[in-house]
């Protein structure tokens, strides 16, 4: 069923606008399908006409240099920023994780997974998760008790006890130590293979995007300049050729010599 965003009023917004919130869009089946999107501050177009489709359960990883816009296209998404030009029409369920937990400091870790959720199976769901994110010793502990590992793992959890059809990360492992991150990576990758959302990942981090994501974007100058699928056979490895001429090309992309 279809649904039009409150946020949506067109006594609210301009007519060239459209915000459409489907559990898939009814003409192409996508996840997200956004068209022509455009979003300017203070008279400067920081998104100039991105066009990016997103399947079903594919995970797509969107990188680009420092205020290139990737948080601005994230916020559209999740449906926090409403004043764009443009078509957007995205999953209903969805969640986002952003690169603070950002958890409520008065609940215990459970009552933060469990936020907002009022199903019957929702508790067996939140202690089933956060037992898959390693966090089942801990979810009677206050938020203030964990490391930033441990809370990111709770803000992960929380969002996939949502079940939610669009995953929406920003830059979720950007605070965290080099070693904490590349366990995060592992737990993502299983976790997006467990639960199969579609995935838009931010990240300035070009070897994150190689070892997760299906298809890689570069945001450049408001518009997407690159859009690669990932052929890198998996369990993916740094030095595996296909990864290493990735890597290259993404950098030389967003404009950094090796
Ligand atoms: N609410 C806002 N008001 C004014 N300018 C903004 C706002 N949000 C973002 N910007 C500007 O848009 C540009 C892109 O920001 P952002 O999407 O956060 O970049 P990124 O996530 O790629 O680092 C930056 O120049 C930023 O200052
Ligand atoms: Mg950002």
């Amino acid at each position: 069923m279809s649904y039009i965003s409150p946020l949506a009023r067109p006594d609210h917004f301009p007519l060239n606008r459209r915000w459409e919130t489907a559990s898939v869009s009814r003409d192409t089946g996508h996840t997200v399908r956004s068209r022509n999107i455009r979003r300017i501050f203070n008279g400067k177009a920081v998104l100039d006409g991105i066009d990016v489709d997103i399947a079903p359960g594919e995970f797509v990883a969107l990188l680009g240099r420092s205020g290139s816009g990737k948080s601005t296209y994230l916020r559209i998404l999740a449906g926090l920023d409403t004043g764009i030009e443009g078509e957007v029409i995205v999953a209903k369920n969805r969640a986002v994780v952003f690169q603070d937990a950002r958890l409520v400091p008065w609940k215990r870790v459970l009552a933060n997974v469990l936020l907002g959720l009022r199903d019957p199976d929702a508790h067996q769901r939140a202690n089933q998760v956060l037992t898959e994110v390693g966090l089942d010793r801990h979810t009677q502990a206050w938020p203030s008790t964990l490391s930033g590992g441990e809370a990111q793992r709770v803000a992960l959890a929380r969002a996939l006890a949502r079940k939610p059809d669009l995953l929406l990360l920003d830059e979720p492992f950007g605070a965290l130590d080099a070693l904490t991150r590349l366990k995060m990576h592992g737990l993502l990758g299983e976790l997006c293979e467990r639960y199969t959302p579609a995935v838009l990942l931010v990240t300035h981090d070009v070897d994150e995007a190689i070892l997760l994501a299906d298809r890689i974007l570069v945001l450049t100058d408001g518009v997407i300049s690159l859009d690669l699928a990932v052929e890198v056979p998996k369990p993916r490895l740094r030095a595996h050729p296909e990864a290493l001429s990735l890597r290259s090309i993404l950098l030389k992309e967003l404009g950094v010599s090796e």
